[in-house]
């Protein structure tokens, strides 16, 4: 039996856009996921999440789902548009009602919420009107909007995430323009990713000045990274994995953890990286109270001779690829889920021992990992065995982890249900739960049966030992 540590925290997740709906229902204004998903072309199918699971209708349903496999905590975000429609100014009510109930109704069912400010739904007013991201004044908008939000949930709210996977919404929403606002460029990214740095920055600082002392939160950010494991020993492959994970996870947690940007994305990136001033170091360096992570796969990083003509072979999934020189690749002998993203559990349990090492063993949570499958519902159930073994297989190596010595206090999958997975609308099935698009209906999957096993013992016997961890 792999026992867990006493008060691990056993956790879902969801996000605001993914799974609402009630697109423009009392008083809701668009996001730039809205208007991205309303374009044609932009997403399969061209779906978008006017009516996604319809939580802001079944939200009392749903936490009862949660309550019934004994969840101890729930991740979800809060939607900007909502609770303050053009991104400035005017708080709609109706918003903060909606946020207020779902609140409450975890607590009476004895969940804890873990509220994420931002998941990528920018108002769609601070894109047209004040240019987004790219503002330098976004920082103090996002803090006037997070200050709405510990004055209003903070009493109830003690775990605050200020922005979910900055490094997304810099290179894909910026870079590659696969996701919301859809811009592609090789110097945007490194602008957005000052900015949302600085906001979460300032969203930090106001918490600590005006609400920490009162309301006794902890307040954080969550970022994404993928494994990457050298592909041979040689020493330029080992520099290359490590010099990809310095732009993919060091560009954001490295300034708030070290108090600047890695040494090898100042050299190779120069002037088109911004500096962090001094007055931007105070308020980013030490910003973050635990270390929050979404972590799902991982590949192979060798190092490429700038004067070969060679591209990422990786779903375009490293950042950058002229400032890095990191060529990624997979072994065709490692499972895939059907994001096409290796099955690899001993990359999670490499990556946390990497964080742990080189940010000081900091208190870490693995906001987010899950696994997408071709899900069936045959006769009520839906039998998710290569999920529950995704599951499974990480939970072991994040237990390996803690046994090295890793401050790992938490895990949330992704995701407690289905939902609209951005640009690949509802083609890909995330969820523990089945949610059926034309009626709604919610089926817990095989895996969320098992989960809620794994919760009620605080850990499970290792049924898949052949896996390495
Ligand atoms: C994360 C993201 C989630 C979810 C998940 C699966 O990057 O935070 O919103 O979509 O990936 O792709």
């Amino acid at each position: 039996m792999l026992k867990f540590p006493k008060d691990f925290i056993w956790g879902t997740a969801t996000s605001s856009y993914q799974i609402e709906g009630a697109a423009t229902e009392d008083g809701r204004a668009w996001s730039i996921w809205d208007a991205h998903a309303h374009t044609p072309g932009r997403t399969y199918n061209n779906a978008h999440a006017d009516v996604a699971c319809d939580h802001y209708h079944r939200f009392r349903e749903d936490v009862q789902l949660m309550a019934d496999m004994g969840l101890k905590a729930y991740r979800f975000s809060i939607s900007w548009s909502r609770v303050q429609p053009d991104g400035q100014g005017d708080v709609n009510p109706k918003g903060i009602q909606f946020y207020s109930d779902l609140i409450d109704e975890l607590l009476a069912h004895g969940i804890t919420p873990w509220v994420t400010l931002y998941h990528w739904d920018l108002p769609l007013a601070i894109q047209m009107e004040r240019d987004g991201w790219l503002n330098p004044e976004i920082a103090d908008m996002f803090a006037q909007y997070a200050d709405i939000c510990f004055g209003h949930f903070g009493d109830r709210v003690k775990h605050w995430i200020t922005l979910n996977e900055p490094w997304v919404v810099s290179i894909l929403g910026f870079g590659e323009g696969v996701f919301a606002p859809g811009r592609k460029s090789k110097n945007e990214p490194y602008l957005v990713a000052h900015q949302l740095l600085r906001a979460h920055g300032k969203a930090v600082l106001l918490y600590r000045k005006k609400y920490q002392a009162v309301q006794n939160g902890k307040i954080g950010i969550t970022n994404n990274c993928d494994w990457r494991e050298p592909l041979t020993n040689s020493r330029a492959d080992r520099d290359a994995a490590q010099r990809s994970l310095e732009f993919f996870l060091g560009w954001f947690a490295d300034p708030i953890y070290l108090g600047d940007y890695p040494q090898a994305m100042k050299d190779r990136v120069g002037a088109r990286l911004p500096t962090l001033t001094p007055e931007d170091i105070a308020l980013i360096h030490g910003s973050s109270d635990f270390f929050g992570l979404n972590h799902y796969t991982g590949s192979y990083a060798a190092d490429v001779d700038p004067n070969e003509n060679i591209r990422n072979e990786v779903y375009g999934n490293g950042g950058i690829f002229e400032d890095q020189y990191v060529q990624l690749s997979t072994d065709p002998q490692w499972k895939t889920t059907s994001m096409n993203w290796a099955i690899l559990p001993w990359g999670c349990r490499k990556l946390i021992e990497w964080i742990s090492q080189r940010y000081g063993n900091p208190p870490l949570y693995i906001t987010e990992n899950g696994c997408a499958l071709d899900d069936q519902l045959e006769k009520g159930e839906v039998k998710d065995t290569v999920r529950k073994e995704y599951i499974e297989s990480y939970l072991a190596a994040c237990h390996q982890a803690i046994e090295n010595g890793v401050n790992l206090k938490g895990y949330f999958v992704w995701s407690f249900m289905d939902n609209f997975e951005w640009a690949l609308g509802y083609s890909k099935r995330f969820g523990i739960h089945y949610v059926d698009y034309d009626t709604l209906e919610r089926t817990p999957k095989h895996s969320a049966l098992w989960y809620r096993e794994v919760i009620k013992n605080n850990g499970f016997e290792f049924s898949i030992s052949h896996t390495q961890i």
